[in-house]
């Protein structure tokens, strides 16, 4: 059993089956950018449904909201964002390309076999490994002095002539919790919500990475999935453990992750209003070893108090009980959901040898995506044996019943075999061949997708029969 072995493998096959496209491909792409294939919004649109169903639909607690992506640009200077969302950057002298330099740093220490934590490094101590060291560009060349570089993107709102001023400066969001802090008031009094509750939210973000190369881990368009908790301040401990186990389970429950595949890692610097932060990483094999997939914070009431001190409104809450006011505190989970995408994908990919060669015979060999059914972009596959008219007729009744339940796909092209392979390699759980027998029995034959298992069935129990195993 083979899994995927690097980015440039996993690329091309996400592209051949129609998960993850190079954004604007005719013109060369564009740089940290993709777009998401046939398959690929499928798979993402049930990682998003599964987080929500998670998330809200199975709590009483927690709302969803979609805010907008452009907020007011005082949102950002409140958050801090517009001064200290930045990275430091170093361009090669020669060829001009800019790397993040504490990606340099870390590269350098891993070539000398050295682990070094980056987290507890500051940018001046990162700026000083590399003068002390004479750390080079990738192509060998001399290196800036580093500089801050803000990861905001800028763009212009407005139809007057002075739409390019910059008083109508505004941000493509850089998060998405942002849109939910603004909204805390209103959701918390149109909903009547008491503390605790969360609300929840998916959507796009937008960062001006520097030089990514990581295909979808990170990109400068990407999804976030963010839920924010708000609580009393004395709950903060309880409630940051609760939301650290469940969004723990939740990828191995409902993405399927071997837990094996799964660590924490706490934060150790934290930020000065933050009384915890772990992470949860994945262990990416085509990305070198664990990497950040999600974050839980308790953040305090710090969100809460920087938008009041902007806006001057107050965010308060009132607890009628205690007949008191105050500032919730939140705790916050925040996952990527191309990153996630990816997880799923990496996790599932496998190579297996169903034959070894024997003698002149090559060995046999199929990739099949181990992916949840419940993920599965196409729950069955409708088959007919050919394309005579009186098989295709009978394999379109077959789809027509299944249709209102599931994503379907019928494939009447190529041997049987072939396009058995092709499901397998999408993760396709069901495969349900018409055949000449199904004209006089009414019965189909039904492949399972891991086991390769075949059972037959009368059509009218395919129905039920897919469903129940969907689970
Ligand atoms: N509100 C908190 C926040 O935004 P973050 O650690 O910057 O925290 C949260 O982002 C998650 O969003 C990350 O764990 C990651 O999964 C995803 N993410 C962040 N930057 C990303 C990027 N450039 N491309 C893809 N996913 C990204």
């Amino acid at each position: 059993m083979k899994k995927l072995e690097n980015l440039e493998q996993f690329r091309s096959w996400a592209k051949e089956n129609a998960f993850v496209y190079a954004s604007s491909e005719i013109y060369g792409g564009l740089s940290a950018i993709f777009d998401y294939g046939p398959m690929g919004i499928l798979l993402k649109n049930n990682i998003q449904r599964e987080w929500e169903k998670a998330m809200v639909q199975e709590r009483s607690d927690v709302v969803l909201l979609d805010s907008a992506i452009f907020m007011h640009p005082k949102t950002w200077v409140a958050s801090g964002h517009a001064a200290g969302f930045s990275d430091v950057l170093v361009e090669d002298k020669k060829t001009h390309k800019r790397y993040r330099a504490d990606h340099l740093v870390e590269e350098f220490y891993e070539q000398k076999g050295e682990k070094v934590d980056m987290d507890k490094k500051t940018p001046e101590e990162i700026a000083q490994i590399i003068k002390d060291n004479g750390i080079k560009s990738p192509d060998g060349n001399d290196l800036t002095e580093p500089r801050n570089f803000n990861l905001m993107l800028k763009t212009n709102l407005g139809s007057t002539d002075a739409q390019f001023n910059d008083e109508n400066v505004v941000y493509a969001r850089a998060e998405t919790c942002q849109g939910i802090y603004l909204q805390y008031k209103n959701i918390q009094e149109t909903m009547r919500l008491k503390l605790p509750f969360g609300i929840a939210q998916v959507g796009k973000a937008f960062r001006n990475e520097i030089v990514a190369r990581q295909f979808i881990f990170r990109t400068r368009e990407f999804e976030q999935m963010e839920m924010q908790y708000f609580h009393k301040p004395e709950d903060t401990e309880k409630i940051f453990e609760e939301w650290k186990q469940a969004r723990m389970d939740w990828h191995v429950n409902v993405l399927g992750i071997n837990p094996e595949n799964l660590r924490f890692k706490k934060h150790e610097k934290l930020v000065f209003y933050a009384s915890a932060a772990y992470d949860i990483e994945y262990n990416f094999g085509t990305l070198g070893g664990f990497k950040e997939l999600e974050g839980i914070h308790a953040r305090s009431d710090y969100d809460l108090t920087q938008h009041t001190k902007f806006s001057g409104e107050k965010l308060d809450y009132f607890d009628q009980e205690r007949n008191v006011r105050f500032i919730p505190h939140i705790v916050e989970t925040s996952v990527g959901l191309n990153r996630s995408l990816m997880m799923v994908l990496e996790e599932a990919w496998t190579q297996e040898t169903l034959r070894e060669p024997q003698g002149d015979t090559p060995a046999d060999t199929r990739i099949v995506l181990k992916i949840k059914k419940s993920l599965a972009p196409i729950k069955a596959a409708i088959l007919p044996l050919s394309k005579k008219p009186e098989l295709q007729a009978k394999a379109r009744e077959v789809q027509d019943l299944l249709k209102f339940d599931m994503m379907t796909q019928y494939d009447e092209t190529a041997s049987i075999g072939k396009r058995y392979r092709r499901q397998d390699e999408i993760g396709t759980p069901f495969c349900i061949t018409v055949d000449f027998d199904s004209l006089n029995d009414n019965a189909v034959t039904i492949r399972e997708r891991d086991s390769m298992e075949q059972v037959r069935l009368p059509i009218a129990e395919v129905r039920n029969y897919i469903l129940k195993n969907l689970k």
